[in-house]
């Protein structure tokens, strides 16, 4: 029996990322090739116009999982129902602005977004939030919705995840669907810290330790963390935009393998509100190692924790925490 639509919202869809996320959750990438969707996009009114141009987009690409296309500036009419969020929507940083000025913006979106879902989203909805600052604009959303379960609530660093598998396999010309179990801890931003401790490749004759086969410990330790760190800005200097399709990828394989599973043996990285796991303060977004499993994330524990990393884990918490000041400092 064919599945029931399910609803997905997508706001700023009239962005760069939203341009390239949409046909993806269109054409099952997001959920699944046999779970029809209907599409809510939600932009702000000087982004209306364009908006209105994706859906005639969507609308001429035929896409046979496609049974609703909704594109509005009102944030009620966006949420209503909806069962997965994806939240990308947010105040880009502008010359001259302070890092206050734009958490104050982003913080005052994420408040009556979060009031919005809380209100008219479906029971049990899943929220990626993947605007920037991602990891506090999601806990904002989380203060502002409470009833939304904190489970339910999360923040994109698959994208990173993802460009250290990206790192290792050009590093040793594998396949990158054999390289696994890399980390991302911490915040979705510089600090972040890309831990390959307990990340494996597939080999002919089994699976080997990355550490063991990249055998360098100098450029795991240094470049290929930096690299991974400095990816967005990389990105950003090449372009004069920031990533789009990747975001748009990585936004898709994190909303699918919370809801589908993650495949059995690997884990992948996910900012989820801390419990105080690896000694992670407790009421940060933070990125840690998870596996999935009927539809809900769990972290991965006894990970051995090296001096090294300690440091790079407490570094990144810290800087959450001090975001954590910043943004209720913007509320009060
Ligand atoms: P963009 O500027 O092209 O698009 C943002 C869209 O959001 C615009 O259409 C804008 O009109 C809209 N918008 C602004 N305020 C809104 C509001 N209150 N409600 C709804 N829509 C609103 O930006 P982009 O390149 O698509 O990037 C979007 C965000 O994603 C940025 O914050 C960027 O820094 C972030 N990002 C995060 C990751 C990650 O891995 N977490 C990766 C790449 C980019
Ligand atoms: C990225 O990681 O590509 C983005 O978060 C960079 C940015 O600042 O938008």
């Amino acid at each position: 029996m064919a599945k029931e639509p399910l609803r997905v919202l997508v706001t700023g869809a009239a962005g760069q990322i939203g341009y390239a996320l949409v046909p993806m959750i269109a054409r099952g990438v997001m959920l699944g090739p046999d779970q029809p969707v209907i599409l809510l996009m939600l932009d702000i009114p000087p982004a209306a116009e364009a908006l209105n141009g994706v859906k005639m987009e969507l609308v001429d690409a035929a896409f046979p999982l496609l049974k609703g296309v909704v594109a509005t500036t009102d944030a009620v009419e966006a949420c209503t129902g909806v069962n997965v969020a994806v939240m990308v929507g947010g105040f880009p940083r502008k010359e001259g602005m302070e890092r206050k000025d734009v958490m104050s913006k982003n913080v005052s979106i994420y408040k009556s977004q979060a009031s919005a879902l809380e209100k008219h989203a479906a029971a049990n909805c899943k929220v990626l939030v993947v605007a920037n600052p991602a990891n506090t604009n999601a806990l904002i959303l989380k203060e502002f919705a409470p009833s939304i379960p904190e489970k339910n609530i999360t923040c994109l660093t698959r994208l990173d995840h993802n460009r250290a598998l990206g790192q290792i396999s050009e590093r040793l010309n594998v396949q990158v669907s054999d390289v696994k179990n890399v980390i991302i801890w911490g915040n979705h931003s510089s600090t972040q810290y890309p831990d390959v401790n307990h990340a494996t490749v597939k080999t002919p004759a089994g699976e080997k330790p990355v550490r063991q086969l990249v055998a360098n410990d100098e450029w795991l330790n240094g470049e290929f963390i930096t690299t991974v760190q400095q990816r967005g800005a990389a990105i950003i200097k090449a372009r004069k935009l920031s990533s789009a399709l990747s975001a748009a990828s990585s936004a898709c394989d994190h909303i699918r393998d919370w809801v589908l599973g993650t495949p059995e043996g690997t884990w992948v990285s996910m900012g989820v509100y801390s419990d105080g796991s690896y000694n992670v303060p407790a009421g940060l977004v933070y990125s840690f190692p998870v596996t999935c499993k009927n539809g809900e994330w769990s972290i991965v524990q006894g990970l051995s924790i090296d001096e090294f990393s300690r440091k790079k884990l407490d570094l990144t918490a810290q800087e959450l925490s001090e975001e954590k000041a910043l943004a209720y400092s913007c509320l009060s």
